[in-house]
């Protein structure tokens, strides 16, 4: 789309953004400044606000010239609890917080698209929401927009994550199952407690635990067919406190991964089945108490194959990138409305979440004049979905 901000201008400024948001990084659900500074950014720009019935997080609206449909783009807005060891002259101010999932770089990108379209209304067949949304890191904030109903108008969302691997000017686009389901669990294991030298008069809990973990690695290897995808993680084992007695009770934790609904709902079913019963065939006992914490982004076919020529033409090379099982809160509005999560090349030093990330800034304006072209054509196309 033309522009009249000169792109030196425009990525000047989204560079100059992101650094203000990297130097004062807020974590979930506590991001008021970052709030503050976007409705300024967006209202200086003439750009209207609507409300947004959450303590944190922005809600933009770009009405265009002519009728069509309301579409949606998503940025998330919260940093981390990690110490910032870049040293960048823009690195974190805050001590123990740190931008460190690049939702500074989501947050300047969208923006960007959201001046660009705001350039732009005549060229917009229909309506473009953005939301600069909280709290994905803790999960809760997708939940929390999409619940609210601002979305609901929405005929399709489109959110991304920087991918610190992929080289700037690159994006991932897949139809399909992207990020995966992120559950949450916690065994208890009950024994009996005893002298360490007189094992038969106790249960020992962390044999137990050992073999009920051992045990859970079958679910993935003997009871799932080879094709689905799924992980299964103990990362948490806790019992006893010296060396020479046997505790009374074990305690472990991990989360459970998966990208298909039916393979998700089976899990639970079949660790609860191994760890009552070895616990019970060992004197134990055995309690599951497992949590789902967000469904698998699952990428709209249809919209996904729309929006690869439409990178193409923003300049950006496609890839097909595979799915991650990392667990990402875009999900929440996929419940609703139709939709494509995007990865985007930032050539980074280092992986999510490290503290010594640094990524590419140069492709911040990239992915912005992406967005914005997205939401140009996807408004003549949602139509037909
Ligand atoms: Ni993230």
């Amino acid at each position: 789309m033309p522009q009249t901000y000169s792109n030196t201008d425009l990525g000047q400024k989204l560079i100059a953004y992101r650094r203000e948001l990297h130097e004062y990084p807020e974590l979930s659900f506590e991001e008021y400044e970052t709030t503050k500074k976007l409705k300024r950014w967006l209202t200086d720009a003439g750009i209207e606000l609507l409300d947004l019935p959450l303590k944190t997080g922005v809600l933009a609206v770009i009405r265009g010239n002519k009728p069509g449909p309301v579409i949606g783009l998503r940025a998330d807005i919260d940093a981390l609890p990690v110490q910032e060891t870049t040293g960048l002259p823009f690195a974190s101010k805050v001590p123990g917080k740190m931008h460190a999932c690049g939702h500074d770089f989501h947050t300047a990108s969208i923006l960007g698209a959201a001046l660009l379209l705001n350039e732009h209304k005549a060229d917009l067949e229909g309506t473009v929401k953005i939301i600069f949304q909280p709290a994905e890191e803790n999960g809760g904030g997708g939940r929390q927009v999409v619940d609210s109903g601002v979305l609901d108008d929405a005929r399709a969302v489109f959110g991304m994550h920087d991918m610190p691997d992929l080289p700037t000017g690159t994006i991932g686009i897949k139809g399909g199952p992207l990020m995966a389901a992120v559950d949450r669990f916690t065994v208890d294991i009950e024994g009996v407690g005893t002298h360490a030298a007189a094992p038969q008069n106790g249960i020992d809990p962390i044999v137990v635990a050992s073999h009920i973990i051992t045990a859970l690695q079958t679910i993935v290897s003997r009871n799932l067919s080879p094709l689905s995808s799924v992980v299964i993680s103990v990362t948490r084992l806790e019992a006893g406190k010296t060396w020479n007695v046997v505790p009374p009770a074990a305690q472990f934790e991990g989360t459970v991964r998966t990208f298909e609904d039916p393979v998700r709902d089976r899990i639970p079913l079949k660790m609860e089945h191994i760890i009552k019963n070895i616990a019970s065939g060992l004197g134990a006992k055995g309690t599951l108490h497992y949590r789902r914490i967000e469904p698998a982004t699952v990428n709209d076919e249809k919209l996904a194959g729309w929006s690869r020529p439409i990178a193409e033409a923003s300049g950006l090379k496609v890839i097909t990138p595979d799915p991650s099982f990392a667990g990402e809160d875009f999900a929440e509005y996929r419940r609703k409305i139709p939709g494509v999560f995007f990865f985007m090349g930032v050539s980074g030093n280092s992986g999510l979440h490290h503290p010594d990330l640094i990524i590419d800034e140069k492709a911040i304006l990239p992915s912005a004049k992406f967005f914005a072209n997205l939401a140009v054509s996807m408004l003549k196309k949602v139509g037909n979905l």
